[in-house]
């Protein structure tokens, strides 16, 4: 298995290029399914899950090619699919193969998902995507771990308002609903740039939707008809952003990230600068400019346009570095603290009451053997590393692997001491 070793190192400076987000490529790779064509996904993350997703629409039956260089693209080609099963051993690995189910069943009118299963950072269930569905017409069984479904009368619009908002879910649905009969309208929607953009393809492709960007989104079904998509770029990822702005803050580099969209960032990079951070921003790039002392910051997770909980790690990581005591709030994922008790073991003073953490700063990190529990927790390890004394050793990398693109070599590119290992 894989490592990381960091060592401390002088301020980093240069340029970072952000990836394309792996959270807006999942829902787009997963809509290719409602094609007639062959469909061209640029821009794409090289990490983990966009394999797991490829692969799980190639057992399907799908034709995916995909070229992994600079420039990274798929093609992937949905006429051959006739398999409408996603089966537990990719699931397992990745809870957003919950994805296909929304398209697969409003396109072939029956579909089987393995039941995601428990994950690291809470229950995570799939509870408001099937009810949606069931509203839509869809009879849903949950059988030896499977969730059985099918619509043999295909799917039709309603009105559904989710009770909670939900990424993953109101993504499944528009998907589901581009292909259904009349209009569905979500109220209660998400409204991250991910499932924004989702939508603008899938109206580029025909599918009328009204209310993109807000809360209600009104979608105009097609009535079974497989869209037409021309070839599209994925936005770029705006977690990667904010954690290399992370980097930048905790380490006092003046940092420039390019392909980084500062639009998406409104609630990180505001937090950035209570914590004393200044920014020059373009249309395609964002330089930080970090302050010599870290301002203590009181951070609350919600969704979008608000501070996003897949941030909450890495700030957890730069607030240990703050003057002064900063308070953590995180509404989203019951369980999404494991982080702190590796931090604590290299010497953070943070404590924990529930879904709030409190963390007292200035304190003096040592370098330590850490193990990532998430893909989030992960990259804040990293950056407590990069100010520790001594080394780091960050295992259990296969969490960061999923959804950071050669994060290593992007560090290293900025002057960071870090290498990628083998235990
Ligand atoms: C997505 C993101 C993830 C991010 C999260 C919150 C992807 C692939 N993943 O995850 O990185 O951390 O949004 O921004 O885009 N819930 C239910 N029932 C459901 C669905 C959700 O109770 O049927 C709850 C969840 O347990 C959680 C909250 O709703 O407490 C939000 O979850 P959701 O937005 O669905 O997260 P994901 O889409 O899984």
């Amino acid at each position: 298995m894989d490592y990381l070793q960091i060592k401390k190192t002088n301020p980093l400076h240069g340029e970072i290029k952000i990836s394309g987000a792996k959270n807006a490529a999942l829902p787009l790779i997963a809509m290719t399914i409602l094609a007639k064509n062959r469909v061209t996904i640029k821009n794409l993350p090289h990490v983990a899950d966009i394999k797991t997703l490829l692969k799980l629409l190639s057992n399907l039956g799908a034709g995916c090619v995909s070229e992994w260089g600079e420039e990274a693209s798929t093609t992937i080609d949905t006429r051959t699919l006739t398999q409408t099963k996603a089966t537990y051993d990719i699931v397992r690995t990745m809870r957003a193969s919950i994805l296909v189910l929304g398209p697969i069943l409003a396109r072939f009118g029956h579909c089987e998902v393995s039941l995601p299963g428990g994950c690291a950072i809470g229950q995570r269930p799939v509870d408001l995507h099937l009810k949606a569905l069931e509203q839509m017409g869809a009879v849903i069984n949950i059988e030896a771990g499977y969730i059985h479904a099918i619509a043999p009368e295909g799917l039709h619009g309603c009105n559904i308002i989710f009770d909670k908002i939900t990424v993953t879910g109101t993504a499944n649905i528009v998907m589901a609903a581009a292909l259904a009969k009349g209009v569905t309208t979500i109220t209660n929607a998400a409204r991250e740039p991910e499932v924004v953009q989702l939508c603008e393809i899938l109206n580029a492709s025909g599918v009328k939707i009204e209310g993109i960007a807000t809360a209600i989104l009104t979608i105009h079904g097609t009535n079974g008809a497989l869209l037409e998509i021309e070839p599209f770029s994925v936005i770029p990822d705006r977690i990667e952003a904010g954690t290399y702005l992370c980097a930048g803050a905790i380490t006092r580099s003046e940092l420039t990230l390019k392909n980084a969209n500062a639009k998406h960032l409104g609630a990180v990079l505001s937090k950035l600068e209570e914590m004393g951070s200044k920014f020059t921003i373009t249309e395609n790039s964002i330089t930080i400019h970090p302050s010599e002392v870290i301002k203590h910051v009181k951070i609350v997770t919600q969704e979008y346009p608000a501070f996003p909980t897949d941030m909450q790690a890495q700030f957890l990581a730069l607030a240990t570095q703050a003057d002064g005591t900063s308070i953590i709030e995180e509404r989203l994922f019951e369980n999404r603290f494991m982080h702190v008790s590796e931090l604590q073991r290299m010497g953070a003073d943070i404590s924990l009451n529930g879904n709030i953490a409190t963390v007292n700063g200035k304190s003096k990190l040592s370098g330590t053997d850490v193990m990532a529990t998430d893909l989030r927790a992960s990259s804040a390890l990293v950056l407590a590393g990069l100010v520790a004394d001594g080394v780091t050793s960050v295992h259990r990398i296969y969490h960061l692997d999923r959804g950071y693109d050669s994060l290593e070599k992007k560090l290293q590119a900025v002057g960071a001491d870090i290498q990628r290992l083998r235990e």
